[in-house]
């Protein structure tokens, strides 16, 4: 069954104290609440041991923003899947554009970033998107396909049936311009029978497909009412419990 999910990307913001009391807040806010979809917070490295043991008993669940390539060795400075999960930490978005566009992250460094995600038991949320010259240009179909089949493909149906998928037009992202909800609904119905082409129609029906990039509580009720939208990543409007709740609440 496919899940309906809300999902905060925190990127380079909040010290830990900031978001320890972030995940409080939450986690008083959204207690005795009947919520209909699943709420993660992707927060920095050092953040998610902590948050992860005060999000214990609570509907939330926490992601890593990123892991390294490789599983364990002299890599300084990189932190392995396996040290993810070691924390506590459930999901751990992948592939976002800014780790694309500022960290050099190919392809093929996300299939291994993914592969080592999956093989410590971790969700990656896997981030695909075209940038405003594509979507002029008309290719923005192109541009997702390639992006999933060369990351993913190698996958198989059963490790593809794990993974959540976020569609995030880099245009959009922290932008204040939202794709349409129309625009979504037709980007993921496509991204939906593209997987079924691969690996059939029922992992397309129940793989998640979240929609990113300036959602916030004004846009969110509209883009997840349509039926191929399952959700979002949301940046910018997950870093004030104020702003984020009424978006887990679009639901
Ligand atoms: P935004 O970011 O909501 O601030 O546009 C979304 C994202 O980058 O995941």
């Amino acid at each position: 069954m496919r899940k309906n999910i809300v999902a905060g990307n925190w990127k380079m913001n909040k010290t830990l104290c900031e978001g320890k009391s972030f995940i409080e807040e939450l986690k008083s806010t959204l207690s005795g609440k009947q919520l209909r979809c699943e709420v993660i917070i992707g927060a920095p490295f050092i953040h998610l041991a902590s948050i992860a043991e005060l999000a214990t008993d609570s509907p939330i669940g926490i992601a890593a923003e990123n892991c390294a390539d490789k599983a364990e060795g002299a890599y300084t400075g990189e932190v392995s899947a396996a040290m993810v999960a070691s924390t506590g930490a459930s999901y751990v978005i992948l592939g976002h554009s800014e780790r694309r566009a500022y960290y050099g992250e190919t392809d093929q460094i996300l299939t291994e970033k993914v592969k080592l995600a999956l093989a410590n038991g971790l969700t990656p949320i896997f981030c695909i998107g075209e940038v405003k010259e594509e979507r002029e240009a008309g290719k923005h179909f192109e541009v997702v396909e390639q992006q999933i089949a060369q990351a993913l493909f190698s996958l198989s149906a059963e490790d593809f049936g794990k993974i959540v998928l976020a569609y995030e037009p880099v245009w959009a992202i922290g932008t204040g311009l939202t794709a349409t909800s129309d625009q979504a609904q037709e980007i993921h119905a496509h991204i939906r029978s593209f997987i079924a082409n691969k690996y059939g129609a029922q992992i397309a029906e129940d793989c998640t497909i979240l929609y990113g990039g300036s959602c916030n509580a004004g846009n969110a009720q509209e883009l997840f009412s349509r039926p191929d939208v399952d959700g979002g990543l949301i940046g910018g409007a997950s870093l004030s419990v104020e702003k984020f709740l009424p978006i887990i609440e679009a639901f």
